[in-house]
């Protein structure tokens, strides 16, 4: 088969990545280094014709006053200007992007005065996880990450993209395996990718500041020793953390700029962060040592190529409501309060398992200290087992990952937690 030729606009933007004193041209798929953004087609003319008079490039349709032609019905269900009905730039809305920068350096300060990309906008984390394999990883490429996963992982990595999901062990002593994270990336092979989901679902653990410290010293000794590494960071249950010395910042702050060999790709969304699933905006921002504009700049117009080529661009009126909202002299607050009933109901089921000595005689809970989850080992009896027995005979529903229960607390109210563990000892004592 003949072998196709490097896009010419890709080639470009491979050079300016390339350009720099880092290593992020190494981690590029091959499918990553073919993708460009469409600069000079439709969207590129039509840009250049913005200012024009008679503007006669776009596939939008305008009524003969120049607004926005939607039908009244639409329009009257959204508070929000008419001009969210249009398409945003397949990058995302400009002011959004911007906006939600200043808020990563805000919720991380110790990133102040790094070098970081503009976010770009992806139809939330999944997809952005989707953009990442597609610029990341090659078939037969190993993702390395924690054996406690997100199973969606498998479908988007494993299924999408012919990548192989490779795992630690998360816990080694009651405490984060490090060090088998650290084994896993010193296996042969110069590139590797990492993903990496703090706090984690299912186990609902983040790591403490010491751990985090420590993975930053790892991380870096692992790409002294010439590995190039992509680091996927899945931030979804960012900010919700419940104990003091856990690691409040995301990892971006450690990575972003720690090594030449390392790229930090940092992927987090409204979507559990401000209570929005349905609303499908996310964002993916680049981060590496000695970075250079133009070479973020090129990064950026990859993820954009490929929301160009497979969604075209996210939801204008997600992007729009949640610029307005970040704006709202109550967001912060609101955001607080809701913050507030999760973590009281982390604090009751920390209560109930400590009141409860007799529960460890039916099962152990995995370490957990923030985000939606927790997980329980259930003793000598097969988890599958207590799960369909909890709904048959108790009304009570949960899900079952790698032997384990797990318990989203995010969804139960605090006054049926203590009924929640009591029936999933009850369960467990009767199956065994
Ligand atoms: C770890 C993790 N990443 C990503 C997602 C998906 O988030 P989104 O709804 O923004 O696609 C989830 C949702 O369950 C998740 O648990």
């Amino acid at each position: 088969m003949k072998e196709k030729s490097m896009p010419p606009l890709a080639k470009a933007l491979n050079d300016d990545i390339a350009n720099s004193d880092n290593s992020a041209f190494e981690v590029l798929s091959e499918k990553g280094r073919r993708i460009f953004f469409p600069s000079k087609g439709i969207l590129g003319q039509s840009a250049e014709a913005k200012k024009t008079e008679i503007n006669a490039t776009i596939g939008t349709a305008f009524e003969e006053d120049g607004s926005p032609l939607c039908l009244e019905c639409i329009e009257e269900l959204i508070n929000l200007p008419s001009q969210s009905l249009l398409y945003t730039p397949s990058y995302g809305l400009p002011e959004l992007r911007e906006r939600w920068r200043e808020m990563i350096f805000a919720k991380n300060p110790s990133l102040k005065n790094k070098e970081i990309s503009l976010p770009v906008v992806t139809s939330a984390l999944t997809h952005a996880l989707s953009v990442s394999a597609y610029l990341f990883a090659n078939e037969g490429d190993k993702v390395i990450l924690s054996d406690l996963n997100w199973d969606n992982y498998e479908l988007i990595f494993e299924q999408g993209f012919g990548a192989e999901l490779e795992t630690y062990k998360t816990f080694e002593n009651n405490a984060y395996n490090i060090s088998g994270l650290k084994a896993k990336l010193m296996e042969p092979g110069d590139k590797k990718i990492l993903l990496l989901n703090f706090p984690n679902n299912p186990g609902g653990y983040t790591l403490t500041e010491g751990e985090a410290l420590e993975l930053r010293k790892t991380l870096l000794a692992v790409a002294e020793a010439g590995k190039h590494i992509v680091v996927i960071l899945d931030d979804a249950y960012f900010g919700l953390v419940y104990e003091d010395d856990v690691f409040k910042e995301s990892l971006f702050s450690h990575i972003a700029d720690l090594h030449r060999n390392i790229l930090a790709v940092k992927l987090d969304a409204p979507t559990k962060e401000d209570y929005v699933w349905g609303l499908r905006t996310g964002f993916m921002t680049f981060g590496t040592k000695n970075s250079t504009p133009a070479q973020y700049r090129a990064l950026e117009a990859k993820a954009a190529g490929v929301v160009r080529g497979s969604i075209s661009n996210c939801s204008s009126i997600g992007q729009h409501m949640l610029l307005k909202a970040f704006s709202n002299a109550s967001y912060i607050s609101q955001k607080e309060n809701k913050y507030s009933i999760l973590k009281r109901r982390y604090l009751k089921i920390k209560e109930i398992l400590a009141a409860h000595p007799e529960y460890q005689e039916s099962f152990v809970p995995v370490p957990f200290n923030s985000g939606y989850f927790m997980c329980v080992k259930p003793l000598g009896v097969d988890a599958e087992a207590v799960r369909k027995n909890l709904i048959e005979s108790y009304g009570t529903g949960v899900i079952v990952l790698s032997g384990l229960i797990r318990i989203a607390f995010s969804a139960v109210p605090y006054d049926k937690l203590e009924l929640l563990f009591s029936n999933i000892d009850a369960s467990i004592r009767k199956i065994k």
